[in-house]
């Protein structure tokens, strides 16, 4: 299957099978990033890392706070970085998404908004599920995404 003939359904992939394995490498980072995650609270560390168009790869971790709602998430986490290095310009080519816990992870539905403002439509989104790794196009985690346009 070639990266451009996702339906609106999930797919299921092995990421090392991409074309240049290039999601396997992202997953070694995001795991890289997990490693430096701060999650007394939940126990819980999780890393994503994305690959944007230019190519570049950015990391994030989860980083919780005691107040636990000021708690950011890995993907959120790394996509603020993305747009604070890169500028808002970036767009986001693929997400992978790892825990040290070995559970499942997928994106929670605020990185999925949050990711919507920045993401291609097909770009794959690789992540933990209790059946093993997931790949799907980000279009097909989040449908209907919030979309303002004043009138
Ligand atoms: N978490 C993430 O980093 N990404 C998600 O998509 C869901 C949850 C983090 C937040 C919190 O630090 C911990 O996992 C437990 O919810």
């Amino acid at each position: 299957m070639d990266s451009h003939s996702f339906s609106w359904m999930d797919v299921q992939m092995d990421p090392r099978n991409a074309s240049d394995g290039e999601l396997a490498d992202l997953m070694k980072s995001a795991r890289q990033a997990a490693e430096h995650a701060y999650a007394p609270y939940s126990g819980f560390r999780v890393g994503a890392a994305l690959r944007l168009a230019s190519g570049e790869v950015v990391i994030g971790a989860n980083v919780e706070n005691v107040s636990y709602g000021l708690t950011i998430c890995a993907e959120r986490s790394a996509l603020v970085r993305a747009v604070s290095q890169f500028g808002p310009a970036i767009r986001i080519a693929a997400v992978a998404v790892v825990n040290l816990n070995n559970a499942a992870s997928p994106p929670c539905g605020a990185c999925r908004q949050v990711l919507a403002e920045f993401i291609l439509p097909d770009a794959p989104v690789t992540f933990p599920t209790s059946e093993g790794t997931r790949t799907m196009p980000f279009s097909g985690l989040l449908p209907l995404a919030f979309d303002m346009k004043l009138k």
